[in-house]
C-alpha cells in the first residue's frame, strides 16, 4: 500500500513538473512574440499571420526557424547583429525570448 501511494506520489510530482515547465516554455515564447513584433516586424515576418510590409531579402521568422541556424548562432547574431541589420539592445533574457519564439515556428 504504502508502495503504491509513493508511486502516485512521484507519478503525480512528475506531471506537476512537467506541467509547469511547459507553462514556462508559453511564457517565454509569448514573451519573444511581443518582442518580435514591437521589435522586429518592420523588416522581418515574424508571423504566419503578417503580410509585410517587410524589407525584401530579409528571412521570415518561419524560414529563420527552418533554416540550420543553431540557437548558438541565433543567439550570436542578435547580441552582435551586423549591418544592414541594426543593433538592438536586447538582454539575454529577451534574446532567450526570442529564440524560443523562432523555435516555434520549427516544433
Ligand atoms: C531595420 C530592419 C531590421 C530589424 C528591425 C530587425 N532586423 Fe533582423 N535582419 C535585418 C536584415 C536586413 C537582415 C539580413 C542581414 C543579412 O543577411 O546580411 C536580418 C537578419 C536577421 C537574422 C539572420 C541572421 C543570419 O544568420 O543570417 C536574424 C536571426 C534576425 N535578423 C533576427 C532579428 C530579430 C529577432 C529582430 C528583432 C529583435 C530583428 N532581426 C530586427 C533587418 C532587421
Amino acid at each position: 500500500m504504502r508502495i503504491v501511494s509513493t508511486m502516485f506520489l512521484a507519478m503525480f510530482l512528475g506531471a506537476l513538473t512537467a506541467n509547469m515547465a511547459q507553462a514556462q516554455d508559453a511564457r517565454e515564447r509569448r514573451a519573444g512574440e511581443l518582442l518580435s513584433r514591437n521589435l522586429c516586424a518592420e523588416c522581418h515576418i515574424v508571423s504566419d499571420a503578417q503580410r509585410g510590409p517587410v524589407l525584401d531579402g530579409v528571412p521570415s521568422f518561419p524560414t529563420l526557424a527552418r533554416s540550420k541556424r543553431t540557437n548558438a548562432q541565433l543567439r550570436a547574431w542578435l547580441t552582435d547583429p551586423h549591418p544592414p541589420m541594426p543593433d538592438l539592445p536586447l538582454s539575454e533574457r529577451e534574446i532567450a525570448s526570442v529564440i524560443a519564439y523562432i523555435r516555434s515556428f520549427s516544433d
